[in-house]
């Protein structure tokens, strides 16, 4: 098979755990029989840096005419002056819609390996932890009208950002997260704060019809509150877990925490067609940076999404994943997973214990 991945390694971070999962990449690629292009681009801070805006023309178009896009991490304190629409946080956003990437899938899982350094006491976690979170993610206040009034009726400055959904962005989503439920523990939890937003009455009302075609999956709603009290009451609740935007940002980084390693969750953005954005969720830790530390394995992981979800390569994803089982099995650590009696090793010689094992 050819594909052509454009790769946007970013800020912080970013290079050092992309090319790790490149590393892994080729090795699958090259035992599976299969050619992968891949474009580099820019976007992020060191758009920023080169070409003074975060996300060059050039790269929504290398985005466009690519099967699949692999993302590093972009931000970072050098830019955190700068003002809303020249943020590096801008080029993930704007690749998000320029691709119709609607839905981001964020799972969180305990690994075996990993199990003590889950932050819940044990008979919380009881049977383990295994959730995805399914977030909305080209709608709601992200996206919707924004302004900062100079001076508004009492002389003040404000500002103002509108929570909209329309129907069929809402229908779309939840189709999404119950076909995923279909091929899991079949439980939706639809989490809004229809209690107060009228953006979340209809968002209930529109997945309550979109329930009744799936009679045998487990449906119910749940206030985003109480959810986020939840999460870590009981997270073994939790299935599929679907959400507007702005409340899977929250609920995500929530959820990834309880697993006790955000340094190993991967995640993808899908839309209607094949081609989907793929990035590890935690962020471009600058602190960190250009020091060989970090952990490359939710890219490495997010890398195996792409092979599966886009190429619809299973055994080459699968492959990807169970050597990363492997090597955490046999100990191998980065920093932040680190604990007594494991092997500490840097994030370039993680990348090649984990593609020795491919
Ligand atoms: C995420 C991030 C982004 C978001 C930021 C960096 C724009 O927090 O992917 O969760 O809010 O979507
Ligand atoms: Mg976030």
């Amino acid at each position: 098979m050819r594909k052509t991945i454009a790769v946007i390694k970013g800020d912080g971070i970013g290079p050092e755990i992309v090319n790790e999962a490149l590393k892994v990449l080729e090795k699958a690629a090259v035992k599976y029989g299969h050619h992968f292009a891949y474009q580099p681009v820019l976007a992020g801070g060191c758009a920023i840096d080169e070409t003074g805006q975060p996300l060059p023309k050039e790269t929504i178009e290398a985005c466009l005419a690519s099967d699949s896009v692999l993302l590093g991490a972009v931000g970072g304190p050098k830019w955190d002056h700068l003002g809303g629409d020249v943020r590096p946080e801008k080029a993930l956003l704007g690749i998000r819609h320029a691709l119709g990437l609607y839905a981001n899938i964020r799972p969180s899982k305990l690994f075996g390996a990993l199990a003590n350094a889950c932050p819940l006491k044990d008979e919380i976690i009881g049977n383990g932890l295994d959730l995805v979170i399914v977030r909305e993610l080209i709608g709601g206040a992200y996206f919707g009208k924004k302004e900062i009034i100079e001076k508004n009726e009492n002389g003040e400055k404000a500002a103002y950002d509108t929570m909209i959904y329309s129907e069929s962005e809402i229908e779309r989503i939840a189709r999404v997260a119950f076909d995923m439920a279909g091929k899991r523990r079949k439980k939706v939890t639809s989490v809004d704060k229809a209690n107060v937003l009228e953006s979340s009455r209809l968002w209930r009302e529109v997945l309550h019809h979109v329930a009744k075609d799936y009679p045998d999956i487990e449906y119910s709603d749940m206030l985003v509150d109480n959810t986020a009290m939840q999460l870590v009451r009981n997270p073994g609740q939790f299935d599929v877990i679907v959400t507007e935007n702005m409340f899977g940002d929250i609920l995500s980084d929530e959820a990834s925490m309880i697993t006790g390693s955000i340094g190993m969750i991967p995640s993808s953005s899908l839309g209607d067609g094949s081609r989907g954005m793929y990035e590890p969720i935690h962020g471009s830790a600058p602190d960190i940076a250009g020091q060989n530390k970090a952990n490359p394995i939710a890219t490495i992981l997010s890398a195996a999404m792409m092979l599966k979800y886009s190429f619809d390569l299973s055994e080459e994803s699968e492959a990807i994943e169970n050597a990363v089982n492997e090597v955490l099995d046999l100990g191998y650590r980065t920093g932040d997973i680190m604990s007594e009696g494991c092997k500490l090793v840097s994030c370039s010689e993680m990348g090649n214990l984990i593609a020795e094992r491919i």
